[in-house]
């Protein structure tokens, strides 16, 4: 063999090493894989091709000169998820734990700049110390490269960010910039500032997990979209979100084969209960109407009162966002509408058609939610649904009430087709509530007042209570049986494909952050 040909073949297996073998096992001796590892399992076999390997830094403080590892900590490329073009980046924490240097910031800022051009995704899989401590400020800078590609890819190319190790300081800001963030329980964590700043700063003590795991941001915070137990479904879980997105916002949602059958689900017709204020579980109703086993939960245990997530229908891929009555009622309130919004905002993004299921009694009041916003916040969910040009549907399945009956994609902030359940309550509020309200002289005037209250709110109920005062107007368009759903929402969407709608021509708009 030719010795240039030798040399080749030498440094490309000295990258392939990254920080070497004995810190390969103490990677793997925390339960974790490698870099390489990582994009094995995330792309279709044998799919993934390299860009720049041979990278190495330009630091010479601290010795650094004489420490140089092909690749810099990061491994870099393109490959294919079920065939489809994504970029992906990898951070190898066997290099300098990761962290970001100069040339480690160039190397991811070039395959995002490669994936926005040629319009597909990119993927981050990230494991790192955080800024290079050594190259100080150029790292800074590098950092900052990342989160200005992050924000002019934002809403052109989908961004997933996988977090399968630390992440602080810098590290958290790019994948808080991208459009999902999935987390592995026990090994990853993501804060600004860690447990030793924490108790110097503020005297609490406080491990990493409860700072900042896997199960904090998932259900606490709400950083966090997915958390996954190990590394292998999380790198499953991405491949299995991609497979709902299109490459980019100039592409319609993808499509799977569907054979078509019968559309009827008829343990629909009793799923909502007798007594109004009984609970039910809402996410039996989506697994009913949707293609079987096709739901995909985002957020699943952060704001439960509200349930949002990807799902297909007859093939197609829509995005559901549902109150869910079996927590607190189906509520609004500030976490949930920040949840929907948002979600509704990704969807409207990339093309992919909305759902809603409509069961909810209102904003939750309260010091509480004033206090952190829930005017600011539902603003979020009203702002975001009434921006959305994709194809929008509602069904609602029992309470529509008052503020939030206007938020939840009514046909008045643009929604296309809304049906209703015979269930369906339309109404400014409860009928109880309502005649104590318009009716209290005659209740408090009157000989047996609880009963004038019974009668009442009866009245109120027989007029309010039900889709047909909506129906009459058009507000609704059609009352449907619950088992019938199905079949409607496939034509409902089927009779949208085309959906043409623009919004004014602006620079961009000005939500309620
Ligand atoms: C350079 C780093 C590094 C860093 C880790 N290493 N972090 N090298 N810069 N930021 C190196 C270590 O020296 C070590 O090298 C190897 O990576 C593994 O680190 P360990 O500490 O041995 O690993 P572990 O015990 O698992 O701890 C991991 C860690 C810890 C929690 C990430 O290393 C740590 O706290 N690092 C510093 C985190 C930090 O403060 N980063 C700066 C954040 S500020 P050897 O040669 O021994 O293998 C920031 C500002 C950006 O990011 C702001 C932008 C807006």
């Amino acid at each position: 063999m030719s010795k240039a040909r030798q040399t080749l073949l030498d440094k490309r297996a000295a990258a392939q090493l990254g920080g070497g073998q004995a810190r390969i096992e103490a990677q793997h001796s925390k339960g974790k894989l490698t870099a390489r590892e990582r994009i094995q399992i995330v792309l279709d076999e044998g799919s993934f091709q390299e860009i720049g390997a041979f990278v190495t830094h330009r630091s010479k403080d601290f010795g650094m000169e004489k420490l140089s590892i092909l690749g810099d900590g990061v491994v870099t490329g393109y490959g294919r998820i079920e065939g489809r073009l994504v970029y992906i980046f990898s951070q190898d924490f066997t290099v300098f734990g990761g962290s970001l240097s100069e040339t480690h910031a160039e190397k991811i800022c070039k395959i995002m700049e490669m994936a926005m051009d040629n319009g597909a995704p990119l993927i981050g899989l990230n494991d790192s110390g955080g800024a290079r401590i050594q190259e100080g400020v150029v790292s800074l800078g590098g950092y900052a490269d990342i989160f200005y590609r992050n924000v002019q890819a934002s809403g052109v190319i989908p961004q997933i960010s996988a977090i399968m190790g630390p992440c602080a300081g810098g590290a958290v800001y790019s994948p808080a910039l991208t459009d999902f963030i999935c987390m592995v329980e026990g090994s990853s964590y993501m804060f600004v500032t860690g447990p030793n700043v924490v108790k110097t700063v503020t005297n609490e003590e406080v491990s990493s997990e409860d700072l900042g795991g896997a199960s904090v941001h998932g259900s606490k915070s709400g950083v966090a979209h997915f958390t996954m137990a190990n590394e292998i479904q999380c790198l499953h879980g991405i491949r299995q979100m991609i497979s709902y997105m299109p490459s980019n916002c100039e592409e319609k949602a993808p499509f799977m084969d569907y054979e078509a059958g019968n559309e009827t689900r008829e343990a629909l017709a009793n799923v909502v209960p007798e007594n109004p204020n009984h609970p039910y579980d809402i996410k039996e109703v989506i697994e009913q109407v949707v293609d079987s086993g096709s739901f995909l939960e985002v957020h699943k245990n952060f704001a439960e009162n509200i349930v949002v997530g990807f799902a297909r229908l007859a093939g197609r891929s829509i995005g559901v966002v549902a109150n869910q009555p079996a927590h607190l009622a189906g509520v609004l309130d500030v976490h949930s509408s920040q949840k929907g919004g948002r979600f509704v905002r990704f969807c409207d993004a990339f093309n992919i058609p909305l759902l809603v299921f409509e069961d909810v009694p209102g904003f939750l009041p309260g010091t509480d939610q004033e206090w952190n916003g829930i005017i600011t916040n539902g603003a979020k969910l009203l702002y975001a649904f009434s921006e959305a040009t994709v194809p929008r549907i509602t069904v609602i399945t029992r309470k529509a009430y008052g503020g939030a009956y206007d938020v939840m994609n009514s046909k008045h902030i643009g929604a296309d087709m809304n049906f209703a359940w015979p269930t369906a309550e339309i109404a400014v509020m409860g009928a109880k509530g309502a005649a104590e309200i318009i009716f209290k002289r005659d209740i408090q005037s009157a000989a047996d007042p609880a009963q004038a209250w019974k009668e009442k709110e009866q009245e109120y109920s027989d007029l309010f209570t039900n889709p047909y005062r909506a129906a009459e107007r058009g507000f609704v368009d059609e009352v449907i049986l619950p088992e019938e759903t199905r079949e409607r929402l496939i034509a409902a969407y089927a009779m949208l494909e085309n959906k043409v709608k623009n919004n004014p021509k602006r620079k961009h708009g000005n939500i309620p952050l």
